[in-house]
């Protein structure tokens, strides 16, 4: 069935330009975009047409690092730094996710908050609890949503009440993986917390796993100094964090490779991005709450690397994906101010993290072009009538003071979809 869309279309040209089609449609046909144009075409005049007025049409957004058992812990203990908030605060809650049902009552309210938001393409760890991971992965199918998520890999470094021995996690991760191949849209990922956590065997068999299904890997890089270098005292025969995984196998997977923070990047991690064609997730909040250092973003695109946006909820404190393009400009200038350098990140290169450059890692996702899905978020214009210098304006405010609630429809693959309704479902899984 073919619709169109008239709004004020914004989505991204490249990094650093905004496409902005004032009053422009979108011609939609089952799930994907056929047609984008400025002036209307007599000889769409048959299909139905949805007139959303001023509000704007946007690309919806990808989170590619998230924590889902974290998601109650938002704003709490932010006044600890990484090794403290995993001790005191993120060890205990995940192992939470021992009960089924507690994990059920709060994974159902994040995937219905995912879907307010307007993050519908998303990369997330969960827990070593095979049910729980289970139920995730269930739950987002159900939503419609494109996903990545694995289980969590621990087998040394962690409190006795939260660990795996090697061979548990091995054998967990291997059932998930088989029992969770093939769908289209929410895929496997191993998902080793990050080398600290993880005995060389563990690394090892997880990269027989990546040979043998194919899957990729998701993990924390460089996330802080007193990080790196406990990765380097534990594995004393590698020169970087990137090269135990490449090492001991982990990149050999045709899926995606997501490494989160990477705020310490050395040539060797440098080359591996590249190589391996390595997305890193810039997490902002996370960055300011827990990790205390700035992912010299500027200097990594400048190099051709490619960079996404992540919440890191619980490190970072907000779900909605719109503020981190805010906070990454933000901050940015921070680095500049104390760094010095030429590193500021304009809010068109924010926002094409957060769409297009996420998107990447899903199959045609994140930006409204022909050939693309029709997955994108209407959002109110916020701007006043007396004050009202352009639609670039209105995009910025909403990433700076918007919320849910000025986002007024949802489309996954050209469907509309209501968060209130998909919730009452994912409570019945
Ligand atoms: N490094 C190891 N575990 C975590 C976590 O849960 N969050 C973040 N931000 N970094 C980590
Ligand atoms: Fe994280």
């Amino acid at each position: 069935m073919k619709q169109i869309h008239k709004g004020n279309i914004i989505t991204s040209r490249s990094y650093d330009e905004l496409e902005i089609i004032e009053d422009g449609y979108i011609l939609v046909n089952d799930g994907l975009i056929e047609d984008v144009f400025r002036d209307y075409k007599q000889e769409y005049r048959g299909y139905e047409l949805i007139d959303h007025g001023k509000d704007l049409i946007l690309p919806a957004f990808s989170d590619l690092h998230m924590h889902a058992p974290q998601y109650p812990q938002r704003g709490i203990g932010m006044d600890r730094l990484l090794f403290d908030w995993l001790n005191d605060y993120t060890f205990p809650q995940e192992s939470n996710y021992k009960d089924p049902a507690y994990a059920r009552s709060i994974y159902a309210r994040l995937v219905r908050d995912f879907l307010r938001h307007g993050s519908f393409h998303l990369s997330l760890f969960t827990t070593l609890h095979y049910e729980a991971c289970d139920l995730l992965f269930r739950m987002l199918r159900e939503a419609g949503l494109y996903a990545y998520t694995g289980l969590v890999n621990m087998d040394r470094n962690s409190p006795d009440y939260y660990v795996d021995s090697t061979e548990d996690s091995l054998h967990k991760t291997e059932k998930f993986i088989a029992e969770h191949l093939g769908d289209e849209k929410v895929r496997p990922i191993l998902t080793p917390r990050f080398a600290p956590t993880c005995s060389k065997k563990l690394m090892e068999g997880l990269g027989s796993l990546a040979e043998r299904y194919g899957v990729g890997v998701q993990t924390h890089l460089v996330e802080s100094r007193a990080e790196a270098a406990w990765a380097k005292e534990l594995y004393p025969e590698f020169s970087s964090d990137g090269e135990i995984y490449e090492a001991c196998g982990l990149l050999k997977g045709k899926g995606p490779k997501i490494f989160a923070h990477v705020i310490f990047p050395t040539e060797t991690e440098e080359r591996i991005l590249r190589e391996y064609d390595g997305i890193s997730v810039h997490c902002p909040d996370a960055t300011s709450n827990i990790i205390a250092g700035i992912m010299p973003a500027a200097v990594m695109h400048d190099k051709g690397l490619k960079i996404a946006l992540g919440s890191d909820v619980g490190g970072g404190h907000f779900l909605g994906i719109y503020r981190q393009i805010a906070r990454a400009a933000q901050i940015s200038k921070m680095k500049q101010f104390y760094e010095g350098g030429n590193v500021q990140i304009t809010l068109s290169n924010a926002f094409y993290m957060a769409t297009a450059a996420g998107g990447s890692i899903f199959d045609r996702v994140g930006k409204l072009e022909k050939g693309y899905r029709f997955n994108a978020v209407v959002v109110e214009d916020m701007l006043e009538e007396e004050y009202h210098p352009s639609l670039a304006d209105a995009l910025e405010r909403f990433c700076y003071i918007g919320d849910e609630r000025n986002i007024k429809e949802r489309y996954i693959d050209g469907k509309p979809v209501d968060p209130e309704e998909v919730y009452q479902r994912l409570l019945q899984i």
